[in-house]
């Protein structure tokens, strides 16, 4: 992998990916990290993220949730990426203890409905139990289904306020958020303001189709600044933060 840093202090060869990826101390902080290809598709043609993923892109996805508290996700990316189990990972587990963190990442949902594949070992084989914030009308039924699966926190109004959810989350100690998607969610957390840095893989595809619509755009976009971008293989690894 290069890395081009900004300002101009050319390419170097190597690139240590935990110091491209810090977490500011002692605050909460939300990561974004997305895959889209050229013509803005978060998915390829089997209407998954891996299809227009690389192995660069996979190196950068595991160390932006290496050190993270929380790996946030909307329903439909569990739905549809069937996530694997959160675990300890073994190359990671004495950085984490060591600056106090739990053995592995918590996954936190946000979902209206609760219709999620309970069924998937990332529900019952994840080291830490997942957390899911609702909506105060949510369906009492599958609210019950939900908690012999996960934690269940139901927040008041018919869709989730991101803002309400890192306030539960930092009033659990957990401050490292990295949101994986999807966009429905990513959009949200934009219009409340609370993404503080983007992570966003530009693939070098033209996928035709696979762009997710999330509604309309705000009138003031959040500005973000370019930190880095690292090439690999056609790959621009970019990382930006709020201005
Ligand atoms: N390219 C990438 O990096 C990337 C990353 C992640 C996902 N993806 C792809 O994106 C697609 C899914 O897109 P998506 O936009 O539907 O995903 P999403 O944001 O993960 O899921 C949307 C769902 O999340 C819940 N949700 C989100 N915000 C909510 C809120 N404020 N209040 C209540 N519920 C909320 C709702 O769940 P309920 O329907 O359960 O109410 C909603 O239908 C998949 O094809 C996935 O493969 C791509």
């Amino acid at each position: 992998m290069e890395m081009l840093l900004r300002p101009q202090s050319g390419p170097t060869s190597a690139v240590d990916l935990a110091a491209a990826y810090p977490w500011p101390p002692g605050r909460s902080w939300v990561r974004a990290m997305m895959v889209t290809t050229l013509d803005g598709a978060a998915t390829g043609p089997d209407g998954l993220s891996g299809s227009i993923s690389s192995a660069g892109d996979q190196q950068v996805f595991a160390e932006t949730r290496r050190l993270a508290d929380v790996v946030l996700v909307g329903a439909g990316t569990v739905r549809t990426e069937r996530y694997q189990p959160l675990r300890a990972e073994p190359a990671a587990l004495d950085e984490r203890l060591s600056i106090g963190l739990a053995v592995a990442p918590r996954l936190v949902i946000v979902s209206a409905s609760l219709q999620l594949p309970w069924t998937d070992p990332v529900f019952g084989e994840s080291a830490v139990r997942p957390l899911i914030f609702t909506v105060g009308d949510c369906d009492t039924t599958a609210l019950a289904v939900a908690r012999k699966h996960a934690e269940v926190t139901v927040l008041p109004g018919s869709q989730v306020d991101p803002v309400a959810v890192l306030d539960h989350l930092t009033s659990l100690g957990l401050f490292r958020v990295v949101c994986e998607g999807g966009p429905r969610l990513l959009a949200d957390l934009a219009k409340a303001n609370v993404v503080d840095e983007a992570d966003i893989s530009i693939a070098p595809l033209i996928v035709g189709g696979g762009q997710k619509v999330t509604g309309s755009a705000m009138l003031k976009p959040n500005r973000f600044m370019l930190v880095h971008s690292i090439v690999d293989d056609g790959y621009l690894f970019n990382r930006y933060v709020t201005s």
